[in-house]
């Protein structure tokens, strides 16, 4: 309280600093069996829907496999990492999918078909994680948010397809580490929240404006009413946070993640009261990277995952801020040898501030730095280009790099699909020549 009370004499004065980390997609999967292999996502139990082959694997994995998602091993390494670089950040910043993939599915092919002991499972997923950030960092905001894997159907409206009893018990389990959940999370899942150093942190549930999205529009709506109100009432320091970025997925040939709708009002809204935010932070794709929106300097940044489900390197970001200068230090799990890597963004790409237009310039212009990029985007060293290409760009790609480097930029560079893809045709038209 006294810390607070000379933080707040201090707050006119001071301008605005702080360090906070960032991690996304954990998919803690509590089914995870360390002798068994990837084939069967390291379960012991074959599912339906995937490769149904049940293989043991000579080694034991405890904390992690490629192919597989997290076991809790792994978060607490992730939590402890993050300790030992700053044991009192601002905040962390948790942007959704913590459930692992498949898990309702999971506890049904097992033959438990129990609905409500499966539920308990699903919770018991949400309980296990705060527990490691109660015991990791007792003293510090943990603020979560809901992605697409956060219920117990995928892409669902939050009141119709987990229900008000769910949305009470995450809000029942959050609100200790978060603090003060204002009550429009009972409505979807959404809610902005105070930092002690009086940041505000926009938490959307961006499901709700996902192409798949299967509930109404009218809730939908609701949100997006609800975030152009946050952002009025905002006087400065926002930071804009959600799973599903709006922009282009390069995945499965490249697709608009939001529906032309929302995007349109998204992006509106944030070129109105640009002066007011700080950050806008994403997960969802499992690789780092960012997307440009147009007439404003602020980029969503997007965040890879401690997941290793896509053969990626799990990892997180160390965020400070001080006036006017932002960094990052991005840290990867070499999951093979256990090894920590990790690099400042200021000093990797000589960019100041997170500058991702000046990025993006630098992508386009010098291979050797694209390079770098991509392979730290999936968490491994310039010597693994090949592997985080496929990683990247799918299998699609692989035997057209031309194809695959114009489909990574262009989803930098443009978040609507009708601009991607006239962006994809210039490019391909006077592509860099010079590929090693
Ligand atoms: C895998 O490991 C678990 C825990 O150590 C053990 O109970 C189980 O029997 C093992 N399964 C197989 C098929 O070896
Ligand atoms: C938006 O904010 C401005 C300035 O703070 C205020 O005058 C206006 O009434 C607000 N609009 C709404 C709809 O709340
Ligand atoms: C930060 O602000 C100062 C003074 O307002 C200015 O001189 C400096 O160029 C700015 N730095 C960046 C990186 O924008």
């Amino acid at each position: 309280m006294m810390v607070f009370l000379i933080q707040l004499l201090l707050w006119g004065s001071l301008k605005v600093k702080g360090n906070f980390f960032v991690l996304t997609d954990l998919h803690y999967d509590i089914a995870y069996e360390p002798n068994y292999s990837s084939k069967s996502y390291c379960h012991s139990i074959a599912l339906s829907e995937g490769p149904a082959i049940l293989e043991k694997s000579i080694d034991k994995a405890i904390s992690g496999r490629y192919y597989c998602d997290s076991p809790i091993d792994l978060i607490n390494k992730v939590a402890w990492k993050m300790k030992e670089i700053d044991s009192i950040p601002d905040f962390i910043l948790i942007l959704g999918d913590h459930l692992a993939h498949h898990t309702m599915e999971l506890f049904a092919e097992s033959g438990n078909l129990n609905l409500e002991e499966t539920k308990e499972l699903v919770k018991k997923t949400y309980v296990d994680i705060d527990s490691v950030f109660k015991t990791v960092f007792p003293e510090s905001q943990v603020i979560y948010l809901i992605g697409n894997n956060d219920g117990y159907v995928d892409y669902e409206s939050f009141i119709d397809g987990q229900g008000e009893e769910y949305l009470e018990f995450l809000y029942n389990n959050w609100k200790e580490l978060t603090g003060e959940i204002d009550t429009s999370f009972y409505e979807g899942g959404y809610y902005s929240v105070f930092t002690d150093n009086r940041l505000k942190i926009i938490c959307l549930n961006s499901n709700y404006f996902s192409y798949k999205f299967e509930g109404s529009k009218q809730e939908s709506n609701n949100q997006m009413a609800w975030f152009k109100q946050e952002l009025n009432d905002s006087e400065e320091n926002v930071i804009i946070a959600m799973h599903i970025p709006p922009g282009i997925s390069i995945y499965n040939k490249a697709q608009q993640l939001w529906t032309d709708e929302y995007l349109e009002k998204f992006t509106e809204l944030v070129q109105v009261h640009k002066e007011k935010i700080l950050f806008i932070f994403a997960g969802h794709l499992h690789f780092s990277s960012f997307e440009l929106l147009p007439d404003v300097d602020i980029p969503i940044i997007i965040h890879k995952s401690v997941s290793p489900i896509y053969g990626n390197n799990p990892g997180f970001r160390y965020y400070t801020y001080r006036d006017n200068f932002s960094d990052y230090i991005d840290y990867s799990l070499e999951l093979k040898n256990f090894k920590w890597d990790s690099y400042r963004f200021s000093q990797l790409f000589e960019i100041d501030s997170l500058n991702m237009k000046s990025l993006y310039k630098s992508l386009v212009n010098d291979y050797g730095k694209l390079k770098n990029y991509i392979s730290k985007a999936v968490g491994f060293d310039l010597a693994d280009i090949e592997k985080s290409w496929k990683i990247l760009l799918d299998m699609d790609y692989t035997s057209d790099k031309e194809l695959g480097i114009a489909t990574f930029l262009c989803s930098l560079l443009e978040i609507s699909y009708d601009k991607f893809q006239i962006c994809m045709e210039k490019m391909n038209s006077n592509m860099i020549n010079n590929l090693d």
